[in-house]
């Protein structure tokens, strides 16, 4: 049994053991995991928590976003292949969370070993999913594994979002998704990211979207999918205030640069202004990736 998250009870960091863990897994292929990971992870960072995006998937689309080391988060590769796999990976991200106040992970599809391990350990799950009917057979299955942890652990269990992805902007079903009404799934979805070319060009350029195409539609789609996440982590109480201010690129060193204390953060400034601010200069914001 993995320890979960502790609560931050009054704000006392103290009383924080280990990171959030946010996974994000479909046993659906190709429905947008990756993409999600890498702008939660680099969102995460970019706002002042100190972040590291785990990618388990063997085909590295997360590691091969992060190789010309523009994001703001750190990136550590763990594949996990089978089940002999995920427990190592599961020490490994127990450690990398002791480390981190917030840890993403993306994980592969299919490799329901992996969904398991991650869902005992999670503080929530992300499942980007399009919106057939054939996406919402598999979303249940995925939702199995949710389900089971929630049984099977001693606290509350994950957390769950529905993050539909690929969506048309018109349409019945996108409106219904808008409202978090899709029928009997008995999770709540985030509002939608519909298509848009503008993630395929983050990946080619090796940035996340707020710093690839700030203000677009794509990034103020994303920033409400984050802001949803981060209000259920809040109002699970189990998310800190971000203790490192965003700080200057440095894309060219391979180690991230110094944490300023927690006293220089700026409690009132809100999570969002601290994301979507910035990119005065031609730069990106952030510490650069670390590949581990
Ligand atoms: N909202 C979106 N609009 C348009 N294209 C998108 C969107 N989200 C993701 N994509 C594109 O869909 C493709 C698959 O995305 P991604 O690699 O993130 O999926 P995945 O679920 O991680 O796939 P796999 O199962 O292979 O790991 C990529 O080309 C990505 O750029
Ligand atoms: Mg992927």
């Amino acid at each position: 049994m993995f320890e979960p998250s502790r609560r931050v009870a009054g704000g006392r960091a103290a009383e924080r053991a280990v990171g959030v863990l946010l996974a994000v897994g479909n046993l659906k292929g190709g429905v947008g995991k990756s993409t999600l990971a890498v702008n939660l992870a680099s969102a995460f960072a970019a706002a002042g928590w100190r972040t590291t995006l785990i990618d388990t998937d063997p085909q590295q689309t997360a590691t091969r976003w992060s190789a010309q080391r523009l994001l703001p988060c750190r990136v550590a590769t763990s594949p996990i292949r089978d089940l002999a796999d995920a427990g190592a990976w599961a020490a490994r991200a127990e450690s990398i969370r002791r480390e981190a106040e917030v840890v993403v992970v993306d994980l592969p599809s299919v490799a329901a070993p992996a969904l398991g391990a991650a869902c005992l350990m999670a503080t929530g799950l992300l499942i980007p999913s399009g919106a057939t009917q054939t996406d919402a057979s598999t979303l249940q299955r995925t939702l199995h594994y949710v389900r089971t942890a929630r049984r099977e652990r001693r606290d509350k269990g994950p957390l769950a979002w529905i993050v539909p992805t690929r969506i048309v902007r018109t349409g019945f079903l996108r409106r219904r998704l808008e409202l978090g009404t899709l029928p009997g799934l008995g999770e709540p979805a985030t509002p939608p990211l519909t298509v848009d070319p503008s993630w395929d060009a983050a990946f080619a350029a090796g940035r996340w979207i707020g710093d690839c195409a700030p203000g677009s539609r794509a990034h103020k789609e994303f920033l409400a999918v984050f802001e949803t996440v981060v209000g259920g982590l809040r109002a699970r109480g189990v998310l800190p205030e971000p203790q490192a201010l965003p700080t200057a690129p440095k894309a060219t060193s391979a180690e991230p640069a110094a944490v300023p204390p927690a006293s220089t953060a700026d409690p009132q400034r809100s999570y969002v202004e601290r994301v979507t601010r910035r990119r005065g200069a031609a730069a990106p914001l952030g510490r650069p990736v670390v590949a581990e």
